[in-house]
């Protein structure tokens, strides 16, 4: 057993093979998302939602991000870890940033990091891709800028296009092996796949990317209500947990569970 390399990913695109990634947060799901097939695996800063209940991505930390890359580092062989850098880690500038992914690939034991922006993260890409470690990066919708983006809102229409497409170039020209482009029009994301020579991952991007990604609780419906256009449920984990949680309940209300089987 070998870990996918980024350059592996980098290469695949040469060949135009086309690749899935899922977030994982924990060991089962991590090794269910390996045996299914899947080369890499996203520890997203979308914890912060996913996870640990918030509203935004904002308020989950280094040390809470590190606990689940170490889970999911853990629970698998094959395919490459990458670990979101979340709000507030990398924002100062190349020595922070640097500093951030440096615990992430010590402590987390991940095998590239993420982090969100264009040209403005541009040095810190160079800083952390100068030291030997994979960066993946994230332009178009960004939501740890949410409160700026005025909510989740497709970027990159019409003449803002272009701000898009300079900010995917700017990441490709820092270092960066892979590009998420979230929210942003086909027509766009296409674009900007064709000229760029490293892979684009799209979510909300349309079929023209290199790979897609979605967020492991939107693709086995484990999450309810409505979900954004982009989401397609390969599942409804949400309905089948819920049946087995209620029928435990009403087992052991009427004294269904445990019987002789499970008893010492
Ligand atoms: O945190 C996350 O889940 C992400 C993906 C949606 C790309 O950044
Ligand atoms: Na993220």
């Amino acid at each position: 057993h070998r870990r996918v390399r980024a350059r592996e990913l980098v290469a695949a695109k040469d060949r135009g093979e086309r690749w899935p990634m899922l977030t994982a947060y924990d060991q089962y799901t991590a090794a269910i998302f390996e045996q299914a097939g899947i080369p890499v695996l996203l520890v997203g800063d979308s914890a912060a939602n996913n996870v640990f209940g918030h509203e935004t991505t904002l308020p989950v930390t280094v040390d809470e991000m590190l606990s689940l890359v170490r889970a999911v580092v853990r629970a698998t062989t094959r395919p490459l870890i990458v670990g979101d850098l979340p709000f507030g880690s990398y924002e100062e500038g190349p020595t922070q940033a640097l500093r951030t992914a440096v615990r992430f690939m010590k402590e987390g034991g991940c095998h590239a990091v993420k982090l969100e922006g264009g040209r403005n993260v541009a040095d810190q890409i160079r800083a952390i891709t100068g030291a030997g470690i994979p960066v993946m990066a994230h332009v178009g919708f960004t939501p740890q800028r949410e409160h700026t983006l005025g909510g989740y809102r497709v970027q990159g229409r019409g003449e803002a296009a272009e701000d898009v497409i300079a900010d995917a170039e700017a990441v490709a020209a820092a270092g960066a092996f892979a590009v998420v482009l979230e929210m942003v029009p086909g027509e766009v994301a296409k674009r900007i796949t064709d000229a760029l020579p490293i892979p684009t991952v799209g979510i909300g991007a349309g079929p023209d990317t290199d790979a897609q990604v979605l967020v492991w609780q939107d693709m086995a419906g484990l999450r309810t209500g409505k979900a954004p256009r982009f989401v397609k449920r390969y599942a409804d984990l949400a309905t089948v947990l819920s049946a087995a949680a209620t029928h435990f309940a009403t087992d052991v209300r009427t004294a269904q569970f445990p019987t002789p089987d499970h008893t010492f």
